[in-house]
């Protein structure tokens, strides 16, 4: 609560200005000077009662809780890995909201740092200037991340500015892209990692080393506004990713990269994704899941609207034999499929390998999928591939207004289907 002398001071000094304003601008104009003080949607006021504007004045300024917010720049306690680690400590150890920014027009070099809770209480990060990676790959010594939230709960994220992974020594250096590199896994941009309540938005984030984003254990997540961009050819530069967070919606972001451009793996659910713009890349990933024999499980994913634009895959659902769990109760609907490969795909038999992958017992059950309202064209003949497990046939997979062409076909193996309004190409004719 604010003190009552400062309300009381605060309330007559709004009072003088608009006073003095409403004077000035009608000096000559008695009658109108006399009628009104406030205009607009506020209630007028009588110029002659100034007591009745005062009390009201005061009553709305000493009622307001107003908590100072502590703002911090990052570079508060030097420009240097040590400095940016003591901006973030006098931020986390606030006892009131505090606000850590990245300066605008300001451009900082940041090694990779974790930025760790629990904090005393919400904060938020502003970056509305740039951040980008050193190019110097051994200041990573093995670490996963580039810049890394950890256990941070009511954290905000945003700001407008730019998030630069500066990825091109690390693709150059990818097995992918060269043969005789081995094959080690490069940094993650932006990590949360056990984040509770976590807002993410209005941020661009470019040419990672690997993954743009990832959520990893978090819950009630909001991201939105994202803008993420990599060059199509750049390998494993996925734009979001998710595993074991819930509760997470993902909404108005464009993603352009060399990977996927959502993915969302094992111990995820309540996963709502909307108003997506994806393209170049590999599309909407609901896995892989199950590789290495691993028990996986992904439950009540939706995609509401996207537009997917020369993509190798649309909407696809990939899971490696062997493995166990389920994915299920997944919804993709509203969706402009433009020039994409395999539009709609879900693949039970995934084998991201140098080695085939043998025939095994089990897999990751696939069940209770809709894909409704999906048009667009298909740069292959194959539009829909239902390519399921012999051991656990995917089950109530449902087509439901689907046009992708007159000319194209859909296959399916050991899927259990049905079919809802007009469906093209006709599904599982093989
Ligand atoms: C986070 O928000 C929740 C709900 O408003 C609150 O109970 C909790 O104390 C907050 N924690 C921090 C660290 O701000
Ligand atoms: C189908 O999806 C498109 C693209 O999102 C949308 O514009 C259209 O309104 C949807 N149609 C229906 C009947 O919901």
């Amino acid at each position: 609560m604010m003190m009552p002398s400062l309300a009381h001071k605060l309330a007559c000094l709004i009072l003088c200005i608009l006073l003095l304003s409403k004077l000035h601008r009608c000096f000559g104009e008695e009658e109108a000077a006399r009628s009104v003080l406030f205009e607009g949607d506020q209630p007028a006021i009588p110029l002659h009662d100034l007591r009745s504007a005062y009390a009201k004045l005061y009553q709305l300024l000493a009622g307001m809780k107003v908590q100072a917010q502590e703002v911090i720049n990052i570079d508060a306690y030097g420009a240097n890995s040590q400095g940016y680690q003591k901006a973030w400590n006098a931020v986390c150890s606030s006892s009131t909201p505090a606000i850590l920014t990245v300066p605008e027009k300001k451009n900082y070099v940041l090694q990779p740092i974790a930025f760790s809770g629990p904090c005393k209480s919400s904060v938020t990060v502003m970056i509305k200037g740039s951040v980008e990676a050193p190019v110097d790959r051994s200041l990573w010594a093995g670490k996963r991340y580039w810049i890394m939230f950890s256990g941070v709960d009511n954290l905000s994220v945003g700001g407008g500015g730019v998030i630069n992974g500066n990825g091109n020594v690390w693709w150059q250096n990818s097995c992918k892209i060269k043969k005789s590199s081995p094959c080690v896994d490069a940094p993650t941009a932006l990590t949360f990692n056990g984040c509770k309540n976590l807002r993410v938005e209005n941020l661009r984030i470019q040419n990672s080393q690997q993954i743009h984003v990832s959520f990893q254990s978090c819950s009630d997540v909001d991201v939105s506004h994202l803008s993420i961009t990599a060059p199509g050819t750049s390998p494993n530069t996925d734009g979001i990713h998710v595993t074991e967070t819930q509760s997470i919606t993902i909404s108005d972001s464009v993603i352009a990269t060399g990977d996927d451009c959502i993915s969302i793996v094992s111990g995820s659910a309540n996963v709502m994704a909307k108003n997506i713009v994806c393209g170049p890349g590999h599309g909407i990933s609901i896995g892989s899941l199950g590789s290495g024999n691993s028990q996986a499980r992904v439950s009540d994913v939706t995609v509401d609207t996207a537009r997917l634009s020369g993509t190798t895959n649309g909407v696809r659902i990939k899971t490696w034999q062997g493995g166990s769990g389920y994915a299920k109760n997944i919804v993709f609907k509203n969706i402009v499929m433009q020039n994409v490969k395999n539009p709609i795909i879900i693949d039970q038999n995934y084998c991201d390998s140098n080695k085939p992958c043998h025939e095994q017992g089990s897999a990751v059950e696939v069940g209770n999928v809709l894909y409704k309202n999906i048009t667009g064209t298909s740069a292959s003949e194959d539009a829909i591939a239902l390519s399921c497990s012999k051991a656990t046939p995917c089950h109530g997979i449902v087509l439901q207004d689907i046009n992708l062409g007159h000319s194209t076909q859909s296959s399916c193996e050991n899927a259990k289907w049905s079919k809802l309004g007009s469906v093209v190409p006709s599904p599982c004719t093989n």
